[in-house]
């Protein structure tokens, strides 16, 4: 049994996050943690809010609250859309919790011990007309990389290069637009990421199965310089957690926070603080999954993010990481997406383009977006939500392949015997080649499923499904009937265990279903088939099993267009 420790990026706090951000690091990350699971492997899965920066304090504002008060509330709101998407987090943490405040203070305490802190002088914009500093989000302006108009202080989210608020170029506020700004002297904490650059290198060098988007993004700005250049880690705001050194003030730098993205992947492990605090339980349970000298070692911890979040965990986050000088788990694997656009454009909050993950569970429950946003993830290159594919792949994936096999069998079986599985029969070649069919492609999931392979390992359950309905159709048990009902039976026995091999193969990606699947076949026995022919010999004869209700309703053409309609964003 092996260990597996996932997280997902953990979501800022501002708002409701839309599809693309799901199916960027959330869902697959759920996808691998619940195969993990099935497989019998200890899972450890932890996602959380990213609470700090001025993302929130904006949001906020707009929102006449208190900070505190919003976060609290949204947080709320993101688990139980997480909870919606079935989303199996074993702890759904708060970046903002008590654990976290210790743990960012502890970690910087650290890496000033190790030398590897600089206190600088800085300039920093200030806004006369707002009667503030700008930090990060605060400014926009063109990017001096890409040349983008709509750069962040933080980032350029066109080319993602990190960038500092001066780098801009024509910047203005984000509060008020205004360009009356100046530049002051402030003082903030540098972490000298640069002394760890041959450390970071090497590292990196060494990781020959990470997903070329990972080690691409990685690379570029390990040579380039640019991502290694020593960075602030601290911020004038209010909202954040109060630099300190341990549990000791620092002098300088009353009043001052850690910088957002300096304290948001200290959470992945603050996280599993949070977990174990909950239930009362002692640190070492949540320790033995993050030190390496209490048992973390024989851990595999992969982590799941969008193309945007490389930078920060193949180099900043493992700077801190190596800088402690403690052994704290580094990530094993990187799973990283490109976007998911919308409909021939992006996805914007601020148009209301595109759908929201409350909006999305308006409209169907969650196994629907779970499947065609995950045979659909942005693995090798961007890819495209339309109401079209939607409709077209639901339609025929979940309802006319899934969903048809598991009502055709099920109601066939109860018509002629009754709701018990059929006994007498004898299996014959047909049988014999459905088993060797599902056994190669069982093998081929499990090899998608173990590599990360989204969009791979969809392909390989829908053929599965497929499988069941091909050898339906060829054996077709209800002329055979007619003239020898004892074979007829023994393909209504083996077809009813399918229904429950179904089930298990698919509940990483349709686990509502699934549970509908195992509840009508009336058993608890989810167990992975190891062996295709024993498992679908799960189900004796003689055992009692009842018709479900329709898995799948098709998505009718009237309602794609008012949907399509609705999200278009031209209309508020
Ligand atoms: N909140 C960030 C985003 O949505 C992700 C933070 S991931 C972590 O892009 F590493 F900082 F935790
Ligand atoms: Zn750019």
């Amino acid at each position: 049994m092996a260990r597996i420790l996932i997280t997902s990026a953990i979501p800022y706090i501002n708002g409701i996050k839309h599809l693309g951000n799901l199916v960027g690091s959330q869902l697959p990350a759920d996808l691998y943690a619940r195969y993990n699971r099935a497989r019998g492997n200890e899972v450890l899965f932890l996602c959380a809010t990213d609470e700090h920066g001025t993302p929130a304090e904006l949001a906020a504002a707009k929102a006449g609250k208190p900070v505190a008060d919003y976060c609290a509330e949204m947080w709320q709101v993101q688990k139980d859309l997480s909870d919606g998407f079935r989303l199996s987090f074993d702890m759904f943490g708060r970046s903002s919790s008590p654990q976290n405040h210790a743990l960012t203070q502890h970690f910087a305490g650290r890496l000033a011990d190790a030398g590897l802190i600089e206190e600088v002088s800085e300039k920093q914009v200030f806004s006369n007309a707002d009667g503030r500093f700008l930090p990060d989000r605060y400014i926009e302006g063109t990017c001096p990389n890409c040349g983008y108009e709509r750069a962040r202080g933080d980032q350029c989210e066109n080319c993602t290069k990190q960038l500092d608020p001066t780098d801009l170029i024509d910047a203005r506020s984000a509060i008020s637009g205004s360009t009356d700004l100046e530049v002051r002297d402030t003082k903030h904490l540098y972490l000298k990421q640069s002394q760890l650059r041959s450390k970071l290198s090497d590292w990196i060098a060494s990781k020959h199965d990470w997903p070329i988007l990972t080690t691409s993004i990685a690379k570029k700005w390990l040579n380039d310089g640019d991502g290694l250049q020593d960075r602030g880690i601290t911020r004038d705001l209010d909202w954040g957690i109060p630099v300190k050194r341990g549990d000791e003030d620092w002098p300088g730098m009353e009043g001052k926070v850690f910088y957002v993205w300096f304290d948001a992947p200290i959470e992945y492990i603050a996280s599993a603080k949070e977990w174990t605090d909950a239930a009362g339980r002692p640190d070492a349970d949540w320790q033995r999954w993050w030190r390496t000298d209490i048992g973390a070692d024989d851990v595999r911890y992969v982590q799941f993010m969008g193309k945007d979040n490389v930078p920060f965990h193949t180099l900043s986050f493992p700077a801190t990481i190596m800088g402690s000088g403690e052994p704290w788990k580094l990530v094993d694997y990187i799973k990283s997406f490109n976007y998911l656009n919308y409909d021939g454009g992006q996805f914007s909050t601020s148009q209301g383009r595109g759908v929201f993950m409350d909006q999305a569970l308006e409209i169907l429950p969650s196994d629907y977006w779970r499947w065609w946003l995950l045979s659909h993830a942005p693995e090798s290159s961007d890819s495209e939500f339309t109401w079209e594919a939607f409709q077209q792949d639901v339609n025929k994936d979940l309802a006319d392949v899934l969903g048809n096999f598991v009502s055709r069998i099920t109601k066939f079986s109860r018509a002629k015997w009754g709701e018990v599985v059929p006994e007498g029969g004898e299996f014959g070649p047909e049988e014999a080649a459905l088993i060797d069919d599902l056994t190669a492609r069982v093998r081929a999931y499990e090899s998608h499923m173990e590599a990360m392979e989204v969009r791979k390992s969809a392909a390989e359950l829908r053929a599965i499904w497929v499988l069941g309905n091909e050898y339906l159709q060829s054996v077709a048990p209800w002329t055979v009937f007619k003239t020898n009902p004892h074979r007829a039976a023994a393909i209504a026995r083996l077809s009813l265990n399918l229904v429950r091999l179904y089930a298990v193969l698919s509940a990483p990606f349709v686990p509502d279903a699934a549970v509908t699947m195992l509840d009508a076949m009336n058993t608890k026995d989810d167990s992975w088939p190891d062996d295709v022919k024993t498992a679908l010999s799960a189900l004796p004869a003689g055992h009692a099993f009842t018709v479900p209700d329709v898995l799948f309703v098709k998505i009718q053409d009237e309602d794609r267009d008012i949907w399509a309609d609705r999200f278009s964003g031209e209309r508020s």
